[in-house]
């Protein structure tokens, strides 16, 4: 690629669009991406057919329409005590994605270091070199995927800006607990840096284990900025309706650069959105243990073929080593399961800076219908060993 930029020649593929592809091109199972094969709530649905119908297909103010913005800082308060003003301290965004990518536009001079977690989501390495930053990863290490505090601590230099944290984690299932935040919260203090927290799976937490925002612990609401979507708490990925809540000045500066990226982005969408983060109780509950099922299910398929399980407690996904199989590349396994089982599936050394801790680690996705994880699993079960 002769013409693009030397920091994003790192970022010209996904292993999600790869692997999809591949599932496409085979007939395969695909557990590689994580996006649900149902829909979101039939009222959501509707809502936004509404919405079309009465004409909110214009650009929607710049921070996202209100009944939304009162909606997410009801939600906040409702679920963790957090008190947003929908009018400063909340901004609409084209997904979760968009909101990262804005906070680290918006905080990072080139140069400036962004601590964050490894395996990692994607789009932060790519965001972070666009930004001209400099990751300084710190690893999760199986089997519980924990840090190393002495690790952490090394990361934080003078440099640092941002901490960007993802809990419940993507890939490892991992829910950070409160006293691993607290350690977090601690040096962001120490050092003065804002802690950028993606909560997308905020809602899809397993075991009766909490999930618990950063924004929560003792002053770090003033330094924080939080942000989710609706795209997996209602199972409408391709909506892509995100959001943060920060304190007022962060806010405005991330908005200054999200104004410039999409300035807004789905209309309709917006007050449906609003109208489902309303739903009571009972849905949440739902999502949560619908999907806790389907980890379980799953996981049986992927023991029985002989697979280590490292079990998720919350998000889409499960971490397995395929080392008890006789694999020692995961990358390589992953381009072969389609056509050994039927199945896709993403390696995730492609999430780490050091490949080689996460060599054998394959992700499986399980947000998918009953009979597909079930025929899945049966797929899977046939696995033999090398
Ligand atoms: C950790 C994490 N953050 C952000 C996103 C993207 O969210 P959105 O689709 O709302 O942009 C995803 C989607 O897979 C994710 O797993």
């Amino acid at each position: 690629m002769p013409y693009l930029v030397e920091r994003m020649r790192p970022f010209t593929s996904t292993i999600f669009a790869e692997m999809s592809a591949l599932a496409n091109r085979t007939g395969a199972i695909n557990l590689g991406q994580g996006f649900p094969d149902t829909d979101g709530p039939q009222s959501l649905l509707e809502d936004a057919v509404t919405a079309i119908r009465s004409g909110a297909n214009q650009y929607p103010p710049g921070i996202g329409v209100a009944e939304l913005r009162h909606a997410i800082a009801r939600h906040q308060r409702r679920f963790y005590d957090l008190d947003p003003d929908p009018d400063t301290e909340v901004l609409v965004t084209a997904g979760a994605t968009e909101a990262i990518a804005a906070s680290i536009l918006a905080l990072c001079e080139p140069g400036d270091e962004v601590v964050t977690f490894e395996p990692y989501y994607d789009s932060y390495a790519a965001c972070i070199a666009l930004a001209g930053a400099t990751r300084r990863t710190v690893p999760l290490r199986k089997p519980d995927f924990g840090f190393d505090p002495a690790e952490l601590r090394a990361a934080f230099t003078d440099r640092t800006r941002i901490v960007l944290l993802n809990s419940p984690h993507n890939p490892t299932g991992k829910v950070f607990a409160r006293r691993e935040l607290e350690l977090i919260a601690e040096l962001a203090r120490a050092h003065d840096v804002i802690v950028v927290t993606d909560e997308v799976y905020e809602h899809q937490t397993f075991d009766g284990v909490p999930h618990v925002p950063m924004a929560t612990l003792p002053g770090m609401a003033d330094r924080t900025i939080t942000i989710s979507s609706a795209g997996k708490t209602f199972s409408v990925t391709g909506w892509k309706i995100g959001w943060l809540d920060a304190p007022a000045e962060l806010t405005a500066a991330v908005r200054a650069v999200k104004q410039f990226l999409t300035y807004v982005n789905g209309g309709p969408f917006q007050p449906a959105i609003a109208n489902a983060l309303d739903l009571p109780d009972g849905f949440y509950q739902q999502l949560a243990s619908g999907l806790q099922r389907k980890r379980d299910l799953l996981t049986r398929g992927l023991r029985a073929g002989g697979l280590e399980v490292f079990q998720p407690r919350g998000t889409y996904f499960i971490v397995t080593d395929v080392a008890p199989l006789g694999y020692d590349d995961g990358v390589e396994l992953c381009w072969r399961l389609p056509e050994l089982v039927g199945v896709a599936a993403v390696p995730v050394a492609v999430f780490c800076d050091d490949p080689e801790p996460a060599r054998t680690l394959v992700r499986f996705a399980f947000c998918k219908q009953d009979e597909v994880l079930a025929e899945a699993a049966e797929r899977l079960a046939k696995l033999t060993a090398r």
